[in-house]
């Protein structure tokens, strides 16, 4: 095997995302034959040298998995909390892999998130130029009128740049509150929150239902399922070009 760099030996470990793995080496957790890695330009060969994260040697050849969990509110999408918080690793009780999610959910969102140990999908799903569609269904204080919602799909302004809704619609409409569908293709931190409150129409509840060509379904609170092959298939080739 040719030269690589360490994070992008780790993400096709699917130790963690290219980035993660980079946080993981300034925090001094990566280790080439014994010499600890802080350097993110470093680059090693997976066939000949040992490469170890937090002591533990890495497994270039397990098997890839995806996992769809059904994230309830009250847990962080990441791998560990400083804080202590409850992280959805909690949810998946001591995984035989080394899975860490595909983009993110608030902590106070729910629904559909994919978790792998391919660092390769993972980057392929979440990077900003493969947009793959993701629904959300939201409740939103107030109901929005048809023109605010067709300002989201002609895009808003946000204070990092446009933002659009590829489609978005009412689907019920109560006294003090409305239930929307959005589809979106980015994945910009609290975007369909910020989406919402631009229009003047705070978001109350977010859950995603869809992601790509998966869809959560039936799947109850806080349970996981590994995605079908086929479902597999379809996925990788979800990156909407
Ligand atoms: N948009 C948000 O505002 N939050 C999420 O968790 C996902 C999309």
């Amino acid at each position: 095997m040719a030269l690589e760099r360490i994070q992008k030996i780790l993400a096709k470990a699917g130790v963690a995302s290219r980035r993660e793995a980079e946080r993981m080496m300034i925090e001094g957790r990566v280790t080439v034959n014994g010499r600890v890695i802080e350097v993110l330009g470093f680059k090693a060969d997976p066939s000949k040298d040992h490469i170890k994260v937090d002591g533990k040697r890495l497994n270039l050849f397990e098997p890839k998995v995806i996992l769809l969990l059904n994230k309830p509110r009250g847990y962080l999408s990441t791998v560990r909390d400083p804080k202590g918080r409850p992280t959805i690793m909690d949810l998946l009780k001591n995984p035989k892999w080394r899975i860490y999610p595909v983009g993110r959910l608030d902590f106070d969102a729910e629904g559909l998130l994919l978790l792998t140990n391919d660092g390769d999908l993972a980057h392929l799903l979440s990077h900003p130029k493969f947009s793959v569609p993701k629904t959300y269904l939201v409740k939103v204080t107030g109901v929005p009128e048809e023109k605010k919602l067709t300002r989201l799909k002609k895009g808003v302004a946000l204070e990092d740049g446009e933002a659009k809704a590829v489609s978005c619609s009412l689907i019920q409409e109560r006294e003090k509150n409305s239930w929307v569908r959005i589809v979106v293709t980015e994945g910009r931190n609290h975007l369909v929150k910020r989406m919402f409150s631009a229009i003047g129409h705070p978001v109350l509840k977010l859950k995603r239902i869809e992601y790509g060509p998966i869809q959560l379904g039936d799947l109850p609170f806080g349970q996981f399922r590994f995605l079908t092959p086929e479902e597999m298939e379809k996925l990788k080739k979800a990156d909407g070009r």
